[in-house]
């Protein structure tokens, strides 16, 4: 494999010099091209959208819609750029991405850096509509009034993206994830509801949730998202937990955590969810998936699609592709 020559390059980088050196590869075609990603036996309806197979690059990795058309030629059957906030902003300052190559794991606090609205619906808008791509919204740190935030991106992007993601879990945004919690959870679903109502098309709108909720608020929140007519959830976004980092210098670093750690304790908590929820909404399984094994435990867990990031950090752009034909030939 390539990536087994490439990786130890990549590596001796900061990693989010050779994210960049990534996305500029994508950009100039340098990707493999899997056969399998289309097959009709992988496609599946959900949402009322038509995806050619499960699998999804998770948010974070194309952040401002640079390589959506590359990601998808990677084999991944559909793409979230995002979280896009509504003026850019740098994000924290760096370093701010961490490896721990021995567990597979990564922690970035990297604060929602984002080129905005303006800039990012620009790219979306400019290309030949083809694939599925959703757009998932965060917020201004500087941000007055956060739930206007969430609310203007779905007025926003409701003519280029096939989903909205509202994204309401990231630790690096201080006092973010208290919009999961009752009384700011319903009133910023109401006014994402709304703002979809007066858009001229009903765009499917999931909600991404933290793996650190205890059975309690899980439960809460499950309930408000199905109550408010939400179409989906995201199960999950990166931990604040350490378990499972051997790495004591990476584990004082704060951040959230993602990778192969996070497997296990996103996984129980999204067959939580689809117990919870039944067949009221659609599921979208993320966190540690790094392997054909994992892609299907993660399905059999009750996701109807699932996405990963950190594990082609360390398996190389390839893994969409072998992880795509694995679960064809199952
Ligand atoms: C470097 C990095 C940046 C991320 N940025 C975002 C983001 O902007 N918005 C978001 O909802 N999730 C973000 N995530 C979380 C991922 O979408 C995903 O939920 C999490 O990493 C778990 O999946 P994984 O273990 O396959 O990486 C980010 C993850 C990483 C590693």
């Amino acid at each position: 494999m390539i990536y087994d020559i490439v990786r130890p390059f990549l590596f001796a980088l900061d990693p989010e010099t050779a994210h960049r050196a990534a996305i500029s590869a994508l950009q100039t075609g340098l990707v493999p091209r899997p056969a399998a990603a289309a097959d009709a036996g992988l496609r599946r309806t959900v949402m009322g959208l038509e995806f050619p197979n499960p699998l999804g690059v998770a948010a974070g990795f194309d952040k401002n819609a640079e390589v959506v058309d590359a990601a998808l030629a990677l084999g991944f059957g559909f793409v979230e750029v995002g979280s896009v906030t509504p003026r850019p902003q740098p994000g924290n300052p760096k370093p701010r991405v961490f490896r721990s190559v021995a567990d597979g794991a990564l922690i970035n606090r990297l604060g929602f850096n984002s080129d905005g609205h303006d800039v990012v619906y620009a790219r979306l808008a400019k290309r030949a509509p083809h694939g599925i791509v959703g757009v998932n919204l965060g917020a201004n740190k500087d941000s007055a009034d956060r739930v206007a935030d969430y609310a203007g991106g779905v007025t926003r992007f409701s003519d280029v993206a096939s989903y909205l993601a509202i994204n309401i879990s990231s630790p690096n945004t201080p006092g973010l994830r208290d919009l999961q919690e009752k009384d700011g959870l319903a009133r910023l679903l109401a006014a994402v509801a709304e703002a979809r109502e007066r858009a001229a098309r009903r765009v499917p709108i999931v909600v991404k949730i933290a793996p650190d909720l205890d059975d309690d608020a899980l439960a809460a929140m499950c309930e408000a998202i199905v109550a408010a007519r939400m179409d989906g959830m995201i199960v999950s976004n990166t931990t604040v937990s350490r378990a499972g980092l051997s790495d004591a210098r990476i584990a004082a670093e704060a951040g959230g955590m993602s990778g192969r750690p996070l497997f296990a304790p996103s996984t129980a908590m999204l067959a939580k969810v689809r117990t919870i929820v039944g067949s009221r909404l659609a599921l979208i399984g993320t966190g540690g998936i790094h392997s054909v094994a994992t892609a299907r435990e993660k399905l059999a867990a009750g996701a109807d699609l699932i996405q990963l990031y950190t594990g082609m950090i360390y398996e190389g752009p390839e893994l969409p592709g072998r992880i795509v034909a694995g679960l064809l030939r199952h």
